[in-house]
């Protein structure tokens, strides 16, 4: 489905219920959002409550373009060249809060910088500019688990929790948007999470970055600087096994390249990233399956361009799980 499918009266009465308050989830380019007003404490407060979401974890702004996010942030001369770069797009930076942000302090965890991003989606766009305001959207699944990429995911983990599920079709990009700090004055830009917009796409424009620390990584309770950089993270219920090059028995086998067997699904037959990252928890999904499986292996895959996000993602849907 496209974005031309979705009638405007669905845009305006998506529009009307997130200005009163209320959830509403809608497609982007990169996985579905779980959309509240940014301005409104109450509906920021009921996102976190809808994913069961730590509230030191901060949410994305999100706005229709370059002019809507200088009015809830300071972009300097860096974060104009990304933002023309690459926005509408898969990039989210995190930049200084302006004095005035109208930006709840709820959806930035009290941090004194805000995540901004423009999506691409015409859905997201249509409705980003019905609402006049921006809207905060974390990924719509209960918090750990894996992203959503169709309107059925978000139902099957969200549905009672919201006003309404626009429906998009399928995520074009299938992974998260890349996260960039930016926030930190002469300091190198800082990659909190690897996405579409890759690590090669970035440094022409920004010269090299910094990894997350590496405490945003492992540590749950220390409010990290990547707060939702969390270990375990996009968890299938079944246990996750990487660089597998075949499965073992009970296993469910992910390949990247042929799929062999019959219990067998592949990322890319022919290999490609692009297609891969685009399948990626849409898999995952289908083949967690307590009741036919043990666990899922995972062959590898290659660690360049979009791989670096893939791997991202991986190494958390497998890491271990906190009990
Ligand atoms: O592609 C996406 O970015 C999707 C779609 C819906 O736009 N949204 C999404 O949101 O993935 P969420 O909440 O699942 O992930 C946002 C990430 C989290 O890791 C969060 O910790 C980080 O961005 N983040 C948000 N605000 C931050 C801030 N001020 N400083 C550092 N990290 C921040
Ligand atoms: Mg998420």
């Amino acid at each position: 489905m496209s974005g031309s499918e979705v009638s405007d009266a669905i845009i305006e009465q998506g529009a009307a219920l997130l200005r009163a308050g209320r959830l509403v989830a809608f497609p982007t380019e990169t996985v579905y959002g779980l959309g509240g007003d940014a301005t409104n404490d109450r509906a920021v407060a009921a996102i976190f409550d809808a994913k069961g979401r730590p509230r030191f974890n901060p949410l994305i702004a999100h706005v229709a373009d370059i002019d809507a996010a200088s009015r809830l942030a300071v972009l300097d001369d860096r974060a104009t060249r990304l933002a023309r770069a690459f926005w509408p797009g898969p990039l989210t930076l995190v930049l200084p809060r302006r004095g005035d942000s109208p930006v709840s302090l709820l959806a930035s965890a009290g941090l004194d910088t805000v995540a901004v991003r423009v999506p691409a989606h015409p859905v997201a766009q249509r409705l980003l500019r019905a609402a006049g305001r921006p809207i905060a959207a974390p990924s719509a699944n209960r918090s750990g688990r894996v992203s959503p990429t169709t309107a059925d995911h978000v139902r099957a983990e969200l549905g009672d929790r919201v006003a309404l599920v626009i429906d998009g079709g399928p995520c074009r990009v299938g992974i998260e948007s890349t996260v960039l700090d930016l926030g930190g004055g002469d300091r190198h830009p800082a990659l909190l999470r690897p996405g579409a917009v890759t690590r090669e796409a970035l440094e022409p424009l920004v010269g090299p970055l910094a990894d997350a620390p590496a405490a945003a990584l492992t540590d749950e309770d220390a409010a990290p600087r990547a707060p939702g950089m969390l270990a375990s993270h996009y968890a299938p219920s079944l246990p996750v096994r990487l660089d597998a090059t075949d499965a073992r028995p009970g296993e469910a086998y992910l390949a990247f390249g042929p799929a062999g067997a019959a219990e067998a699904l592949s990322l890319s037959r022919g290999g490609d990233l692009v297609e891969a990252a685009a399948n990626l928890f849409a898999m995952l999904r289908m083949l967690d399956r307590p009741e036919a499986f043990t666990g899922i292996a995972v062959a590898p895959v290659p660690e360049t361009g979009l791989g670096a996000a893939i791997n991202d993602r991986l190494r958390r849907a497998a890491a271990p799980r906190p009990s």
